[in-house]
């Protein structure tokens, strides 16, 4: 969507609900999920990438509809899973038809047209999720149930009129901004968990670390809280490294020139398309620049801490990972509490180590990052144990306490 009122009225509502003032409201089902997530891990730990998935594809459903992810095989996560595959094949010139259009006229059925059934699926899956979860929230709400969420919050604001004002009186802009809002938020935070759990497995010392501030700051009796993130500083630490170690979205998101302007002396013609390189640029300025990261390819959180505190001298990868100017990402506070309570709790109550092969010996990984819009860790294999007896009856009390669900 090009910058402009349109594009404004979307991230002003966006904006709403996901400003760093207002996010501590999404605490709880952030809590709850986490310890779901737990249980899942305990119970299935060769499922780790599906349980990432789900968690946070959980968290955003019941945030955005009060809808709870019951069963293993929710059909909105599944449906995700297609919507998002032809934006992620369509990136950086990923289909054919990109280049040669006339080629959208080609039938499906011809041998190499397979894109087509990939663009009709995801076009399908997009559609789904754009108007299913929102008219049935919508006809919940006419009968008089109440749905704390943000879908429910757009609605009633809509209904009074107040300060959304008469272009915002229609449902198609409050359907985008609640899918965008659960598509945007999913996957990328699911890329990044899996690296969190990559580099714990290739970095015993760092997860040794973070156990041992765990144990102090929370205690053996006892999950992280978010009241506990300011003292979890190498908790902290690591979520930072992760966003700049595995960088996500290599490319970010393609921007486009509004007005002509010159750089270090090159004119760049309004319109021009503008792939920042978020690994690395020729000026070394980004992710993996080693005059600002020493050993840039080496995961290494202390990087970021100065006598027991983050050093706010060290360039933050949040200046990058979420992406550039106006259209830098709105829900990276959101991401960052996600995370946080995630890693956390895993990393209390879990040993996370290379992956084993039958006869239990463990074998060696190497971290690579995949091709595409999003870049997720090749190889996210692990073994993921509990730390002790006393871990496992943690998260069992937690599951025993979840609040009832709703849907
Ligand atoms: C680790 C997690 C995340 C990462 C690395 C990430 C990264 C990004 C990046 C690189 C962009 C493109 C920015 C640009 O064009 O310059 C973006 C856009 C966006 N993100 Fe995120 N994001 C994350 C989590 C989230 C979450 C949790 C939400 C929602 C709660 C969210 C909502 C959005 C939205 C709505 C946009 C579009 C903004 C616009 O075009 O105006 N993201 N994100």
């Amino acid at each position: 969507m090009p910058y402009g009122q349109r594009w404004r009225q979307h991230r002003r509502l966006f904006w709403q609900h996901f400003h760093p003032g207002v996010i501590f409201k999404y605490q709880p089902i952030q809590k709850a999920e986490a310890h779901k997530f737990l249980g899942k891990l305990m119970e299935s730990p060769s499922r780790l990438t599906h349980h990432i998935r789900t968690l946070f594809s959980a968290i955003m459903l019941k945030v955005v509809y009060d809808i709870d992810v019951a069963s293993e095989d929710d059909e909105h996560v599944l449906l995700l899973d297609d919507a998002m595959e032809a934006l992620s094949l369509s990136s950086h010139g990923g289909f054919l038809i990109q280049r040669l259009p006339f080629l959208r006229h080609v039938p499906a059925w011809l041998p190499g047209a397979g894109f087509l059934k990939v663009l009709a699926r995801s076009r399908a899956a997009n559609h789904r999720l754009k108007h299913e979860p929102f008219d049935k929230l919508k006809a919940s709400l006419e009968r008089g149930e109440l749905h704390p969420c943000v879908a429910a919050d757009l609605l009633a604001r809509k209904e009074a009129k107040d300060e959304l004002d008469a272009v915002v009186d229609e449902d198609d802009l409050l359907k985008n901004v609640c899918t965008i809002t659960f598509e945007a938020a999913s996957d990328t935070s699911f890329a990044m968990l899996q690296a969190v759990f990559v580099a714990m497995a290739l970095y015993p010392d760092v997860q040794k670390k973070a156990q041992a501030e765990l144990d102090v700051v929370v205690g053996p009796t006892r999950l992280p809280n978010f009241e506990d993130v300011d003292s979890l500083t190498y908790v902290h630490a690591i979520i930072k490294e992760a966003l700049r170690w595995h960088v996500e979205a290599p490319l970010c998101i393609p921007h486009c020139t509004v007005e002509d302007d010159t750089l270090n002396g090159y004119f760049i013609p309004a319109g021009t398309v503008i792939l920042p390189n978020t690994w690395m640029i020729s000026g070394r300025e980004m992710m993996h620049d080693p005059d600002a990261y020493k050993d840039p390819d080496e995961f290494r959180p202390e990087r970021f801490i100065l006598d027991g505190k983050l050093d706010p001298s060290i360039r933050d990868p949040d200046a990058f990972a979420f992406g550039f100017g106006r259209r830098i990402c709105p829900g990276r506070y959101m991401a960052h509490a996600s995370l946080f309570m995630a890693v956390a709790s895993v990393l209390h109550v879990f040993d996370i180590g290379l992956p084993l092969d039958e006869r239990g010996k463990p074998i060696a990984i190497k971290y690579e990052q995949t091709h595409g819009l999003l870049s997720y860790p090749e190889d996210c294999r692990c073994s993921i144990v509990p730390r002790s007896s006393a871990a496992t009856s943690l998260v069992l009390d937690a599951l025993r306490k979840l609040p009832p669900t709703t849907t």
